[in-house]
């Protein structure tokens, strides 16, 4: 059901017009001439002409180029060094390789402009190579055998690979529909990621989950034929060490249940459970990176669906921690089903992330490229913040203070599940999440708009979109480091 990433990544340092690829991509900035020794008289001329100006994406073709090997040669703009990070050398990658997978091919090489960016362009190489058509007969995007990173640094290839295999695995699980996918069989692909990978998965099914007083994340799953799940993850890279904790939302299908959502805000509903997704191909990275680091890894999975069964309004809920929830809305489930595995976790660790597609409201307040922050412990945010930057992906802080506390406030239980009225949907999420973390530093990274891309873009297709999988390396990475602010 879910494809592995096929390519295979080396490097090179033969000369590029010696290398026999089916495409030779180029990177060029923006701010200094294209390279020498590649197409030198033809790049310059292109340069002159206008034609090649090495702007952020410009994608410049020049078919059988005179003096390569290569059949296909393709300038990439990488925009200027001067302003270069891993998001605009990644994005650069990602779209010469969208360019370059609409047919099946060899190899693909590619000619770093500096071996010190073999990271960021081996990962975006991947990004640009995958797409949406998880289930199309004909396929419309083609992974190469081969990409060769020309002039890149050996050292950092085995990271290129795991985290390229990483996002591939998180974008399957995301684009995947809800008919296969869902909370038992996202469990088994958990079991096979950790077998494959080396860390151990623990699965509670629905009378596990009733023993273990997870009275709030069972609730969502009433409404649906399919059986709650939590999974559970742990990587040993550093045993006797602190641990990170990473939970992640993994709703397979939110109709909104009784609160049912309208056709246009569910459609693309099967994107909900890209935290879980998230959580499970950053866990998997760091183990096969065998990273001197301890992570556990909470997978809440449940679909969210209407039936005779289902949860309704008013009702109210006991968590693990025995905290009561009055359910005014059942569409803002992964509060409900956050609340128990931030619980659980919370016992078992000091820092915690999590990561859900938890609010439209968020989308409202940031846009679709930018997540929002909630935490109530600055310093391991700053923490987690710097991590997001390294990665190339990016964070925003929103206002947590006591002003709003009523956001959460209800008449008949210890909280309700939504803000009420229309203002401050986010935070209203993250407030509520606060009251599961007891003495826990914890994160809440709220990644509803960069989840899931409503339309392809030069550097992205439609789809899932891997969002905080290179995060949560970085994070992981600056854990080992002894960043445990
Ligand atoms: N899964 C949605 C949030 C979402 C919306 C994710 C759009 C990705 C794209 C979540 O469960 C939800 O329905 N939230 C409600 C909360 C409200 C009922 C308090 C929302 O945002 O409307
Ligand atoms: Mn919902
Ligand atoms: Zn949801």
């Amino acid at each position: 059901m879910l494809t592995p990433f096929p390519s295979q990544f080396v490097v090179s340092d033969a000369p590029p017009h010696t290398l026999a690829a089916n495409w030779m991509i180029v990177g060029v900035w923006a701010d200094e001439p294209p390279p020498a020794g590649v197409y030198a008289d033809g790049a310059a001329e292109l340069r002159e002409s206008g034609d090649l100006t090495g702007k952020h994406l410009e994608l410049v073709l020049v078919y059988n180029p005179a003096g390569l090997k290569a059949k296909r040669l393709l300038f990439v703009g990488l925009g200027k060094r001067s302003e270069a990070t891993r998001a605009t050398l990644h994005d650069a990658a990602s779209a010469a390789a969208r360019h370059a997978t609409t047919k099946k091919v060899g190899t693909v090489a590619f000619v770093l402009p500096g071996a010190e960016w073999t990271l960021a362009a081996g990962v975006g190489l991947a990004q640009g190579c995958q797409g949406p058509g998880v289930r199309k007969t004909a396929p419309t995007r083609f992974a190469p055998n081969h990409f060769v990173l020309v002039g890149g640094d050996e050292a950092a290839l085995p990271r290129v690979r795991a985290e390229a295999r990483a996002l591939w695995l998180a974008r399957e699980l995301v684009n995947s529909p809800p008919c296969d996918l869902y909370p038992e069989t996202f469990a088994v692909a958990a079991a096979d990621a950790g077998r494959a990978a080396g860390f151990a998965v623990e699965v509670w099914d629905e009378s596990r989950l009733a023993a273990e007083r997870m009275g709030s994340l069972l609730a969502v799953a009433k409404g649906s034929q399919r059986p709650a799940r939590l999974a559970i993850l742990r990587y040993s890279g550093n045993p006797g060490g602190p641990v990170l904790g990473l939970v992640g939302k993994g709703v397979t299908f939110d109709s909104g249940g009784l609160s049912l959502k309208p056709t246009d805000g569910m459609v693309d509903m099967k994107c909900d459970m890209a935290g879980a997704a998230a959580v499970l191909a950053g866990v998997q990275a760091a183990a096969e990176l065998k990273l001197p680091v301890n992570l556990l890894g909470v997978l809440a999975l449940v679909e969210n669906m209407p039936g005779g069964n289902a949860m309704k309004l008013g009702d109210v809920l006991t968590a693990r921690n025995g905290k009561t929830i009055e359910v005014l809305n059942t569409d803002a489930e992964g509060r409900l089903i956050l609340a128990d595995a931030l619980c659980y976790a919370a016992e078992q660790t000091d820092h915690l992330v999590d990561f859900a597609t938890l609010t439209g409201a968020c989308m409202v307040a940031l846009g679709t490229e930018t997540s929002g922050l909630m935490t109530n412990a600055d310093p391991w945010a700053d923490a987690v913040l710097a991590a997001v930057g390294r990665a190339g992906e990016r964070a925003w802080k929103l206002p947590m203070d006591a002003s709003y506390d009523g956001l959460i406030k209800s008449k008949v239980a210890d909280m309700r599940n939504t803000g009420g009225g229309r203002w401050g949907g986010a935070i209203a999420g993250g407030k509520f999440l606060q009251q599961f973390v007891g003495g826990a530093k914890w994160v809440h990274l709220d990644i509803a708009g960069p989840a899931w891309a409503e339309g392809e873009t030069a550097a992205l297709d439609a789809g899932g979109t891997g969002t905080m999988v290179r995060s949560i390396v970085e994070m992981a990475l600056g854990f080992a480091a002894g960043g445990a602010a």
